[in-house]
């Protein structure tokens, strides 16, 4: 028998490279992960591009990494992700001790791509292959885990946003078979999961090949409600164009889809949507919000929005901080423009550094102040938690409300994965404590 080896592995970016990371360590067959990059026969960093400075960060990270392999000669080092994606063979021309890249959608040839790199190849694939890489990567093995997961259902993006490198470092929509996601979800059951969010860069234009056709976001959602065991479904990134009628209904219909939603939009001015590429108007999101708050009147409303994009005004702004205002979010984010590599938007006139700073601070104190108003709404009401994991103190524990805040609660017997009642009795900065009720 070959002694095992140690893996590790650094992700950046989104939840959908979380969920990647989780099968591309299980896919190494050979090998431990380890939280000690010193001790590490292999070190793959899984990258993102969607932001400022995203490719120089990669590199300078690597080349911190060159005493390690120093003292080590045996130690392979991988890029994996949408740097990896964007930059390929670049990164080995410019930092030679990188032995592997590999992009997103080739994960499955992971395996064959270390022993290449093992045998001193330089090993490189960032192909957007015909096939499904999530049905050649090693099935998950049976081993117990956590309460939550990510299951990812769709990736890629056509929709090309004037900012957005992912329908470049993602390639093209493509949706996962629903039978191989219903079989996942009924294996992540098995092991223990309770509560999966469902994921895809436009996750809400899932249209994955089922028994009797084509299923939409909501068919899949219903059809994975039926698993025994499985207390919650949530799904993110949705764009407010792919918002069918069948999913918003399926917020007052199907229990066990939790009331939250994470829909950006990015601008609330319509000259910008427009210039972004966004394909709707503010009063069009606003409008969905309704009909969404219609079928579920408490769905928690979580957005992103980017603080000077290109030509943005000052009126644009105000636009956006009216439609924070109409909207009431419970959570949403805010980033600084970044002009990415061979994206339209990149091209067009910027908005200075310090008019940016001052609107993504604006808009970053609104949003707070709405996030803690809703927060705090919660003190005095009984929710469902879904408890996680121990708290810091002893006897506490910590677990999700159904609107996705962060509760704490100190109390005998309560195991990862229960979910039972809580009267919220504080709101804290970032999470709630309670007391169990019954
Ligand atoms: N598919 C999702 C979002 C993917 S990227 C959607 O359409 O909403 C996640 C977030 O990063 C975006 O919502 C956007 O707010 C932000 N983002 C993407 N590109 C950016 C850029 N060039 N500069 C600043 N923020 C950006
Ligand atoms: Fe990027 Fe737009 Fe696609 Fe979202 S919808 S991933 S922001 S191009
Ligand atoms: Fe980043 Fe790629 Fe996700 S660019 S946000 S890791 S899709």
């Amino acid at each position: 028998m070959t002694a095992r080896k140690k893996l590790f592995l650094k992700t950046y970016g989104c939840q959908m490279n979380v969920y990647d990371s989780e099968r591309m360590a299980e896919s190494l067959k050979d090998y431990d992960q380890t939280d000690r990059a010193d001790e590490a026969d292999l070190i793959l960093l899984n990258t993102c591009h969607i932001r400022e400075k995203a490719v120089e960060k990669v590199y300078s990270e690597l080349g911190r990494l060159r005493d390690l392999k120093d003292a080590k000669p045996d130690l392979k080092i991988g890029v994996a992700g949408c740097v990896a994606q964007a930059e390929g063979a670049e990164i080995m021309r410019r930092q030679p001790l990188v032995d592997l890249v590999v992009g997103p959608q080739s994960y499955h040839r992971l395996p064959e791509l270390e022993a290449r790199a093992r045998g001193g190849e330089k090993a490189l694939d960032t192909d957007f292959p015909e096939e499904d890489k999530f049905d050649h990567l090693r099935r998950r093995p049976k081993a117990a885990r956590g309460p939550t997961a990510f299951l990812t259902v769709q990736e890629g993006c056509d929709k090309f946003c004037a900012f957005c490198v992912v329908p470049y470092t993602r390639g093209a929509e493509v949706s996962r078979p629903a039978e191989r996601v219903l079989e996942e979800a009924r294996d992540l059951v098995e092991r223990g999961v309770r509560d999966i969010t469902l994921l895809g860069q436009n996750v809400n234009a899932y249209h994955g090949a089922g028994p009797d056709g084509d299923w939409s976001l909501a068919r899949l959602i219903r059809e994975l409600a039926r698993i025994d065991g499985l207390a919650r479904l949530r799904f993110t990134t949705s764009h407010p164009n792919d918002m069918g009628d069948d999913l918003i209904a399926a917020f007052g219909e199907e229990p066990k889809l939790m009331p939250y939603l994470h829909l950006p939009v990015q601008s609330g001015s319509d000259r910008i949507l427009k210039r972004m590429n966004r394909g709707h108007t503010a009063e069009q999101y606003l409008r969905l919000i309704e009909r969404i708050r219609a079928a579920r009147p408490d769905v928690l409303m979580s957005g992103d929005f980017i603080a000077g994009f290109p030509e943005e005004t000052e009126e644009d702004v105000r636009a956006t901080l009216d439609l924070i205002e109409a909207v009431n979010y419970g959570f949403a984010y805010t980033f600084k423009y970044s002009p990415r590599p061979g994206t339209p938007a990149a091209e067009r006139a910027q908005v200075p550094e310090a008019e940016m700073d001052d609107r993504l601070h604006r808009i970053q104190a609104l949003i707070a102040r709405q996030q803690r108003a809703v927060q705090d709404a919660m003190v005095g009401r009984d929710v469902n938690v879904l408890f996680e994991k121990p708290g810091r103190f002893p006897g506490q524990m910590v677990g999700r409300s159904e609107h996705l805040h962060a509760v704490h609660v100190t109390a005998e017997g309560l195991e990862p994965g229960v979910v039972r009642h809580v009267r919220i009795t504080a709101s804290v900065t970032n999470s709630l404590s309670g007391e169990l009720r019954g």
